[in-house]
Formats: C-alpha cells, structure tokens, sequence
C-alpha cells in the first residue's frame, strides 16, 4: 500500500484542466447559439411571395377590379415594402383570373370599360376582352396572368411570378 499523498500540483493541474473544458464547453455553446440565431435568415423558408388580396365573395362577378396591395420581401436580414396592383375578375363567382397591370405592349396602365366591357390602355389603344384576349391595337399577346389560388375563401396571387419568369 502505498502513503503517497497526491501531489497538490497534479491537483492544481487536473482543476485547470477541468476549468478550461468547461470554460470551452460553455464557449461553444453559446457561440454555436448566436451563429445559429445571426445565420437563420439564411436558411428559413422562404414564402412564395403569394399575397392575399381580400376576399372572394367580395368581388361581383364577371366584373374586373382593380386591387392594390402592399407586398413584403424578406431578404436575408431585411424587409422591403412594395406597392403593387392587379386586375382581379371572379367568373361566375368560382374561377379566379389574375392579371398583370401593365399592358403587353409598352406596360402602360390599362382600365376596364364599363360601357364597352372592354380593357383598354391609352397609350396606343389596344383592347382586351374580360378574359385578357387581345381584341384590337399593337398588344403582341394577351393580358399576362399571375398565379392565383382561393384558400378559406380568400384570394392569394403571385405579383412577382410574371418578374420571375421573365428573369429565367
Ligand atoms: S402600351 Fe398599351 S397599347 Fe401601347
């Protein structure tokens, strides 16, 4: 049997030791929390830029309107606001159409007719019909439409959609 008492320097030094993991410990703790919370931006969902522009029932029927809306961007860490509108028309009160403010022409501003029932733009005169189809005047196609979906009775469109396509 051995009367060797344990050398205070061994235990000084296995309690440095100790410290210095727990220290280490802790350190890699909290910093992996604030990477994890100032990286999180990077990695969350993105929405898909569907925007809800009110409800349903709330447009009449067969009768275009125009709505406008705010959208939020979310980039990384920051959050833009944009102004925007649509054309909405809720045929036979079921089938959503959504289209794309800007004229197919030059991107005017067009407006519905109510005596003519017609689209028109006043720039060049081009007309569409309520479904969107070029009627008369220099549009090289009809309206553009945006993506748009009916959830628990609201309408939700996809402003950015037409911008997306036209970059890819
Ligand atoms: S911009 Fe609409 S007709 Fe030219």
């Amino acid at each position: 049997m051995s009367d060797e008492a344990p050398r205070p320097d061994s235990a000084k030094s296995l309690l440095t030791w100790a410290t210095a993991g727990l220290a280490s410990l802790a350190s890699l703790v909290l910093g992996g929390s604030t990477l994890t919370y100032l990286l999180s931006p990077l990695w969350q969902k993105q929405d898909e830029g569907w925007v809800d522009v009110g409800r349903a029932d709330a447009f009449k029927p067969d009768q275009p309107s125009k709505v406008e809306f705010v959208q939020r961007q979310r980039d990384s860490w920051s959050v833009t606001e944009k102004r925007s509108s649509a054309w909405v028309v809720v045929e036979e009160g079921k089938h959503v159409k959504v289209f794309d403010p800007r004229c197919p022409h030059l991107g005017c501003p067009y407006r519905w007719d109510v005596v003519s029932t017609k689209f028109k733009c006043p720039c060049h005169n081009a007309s569409f019909s309520m479904d969107g189809d070029v009627l008369g005047g220099p549009a090289p196609h009809a309206l553009d439409q945006l993506p748009s979906k009916v959830e628990s009775g609201d309408i939700f469109i996809q402003p950015d959609a037409k911008a997306k396509a036209e970059k890819s």
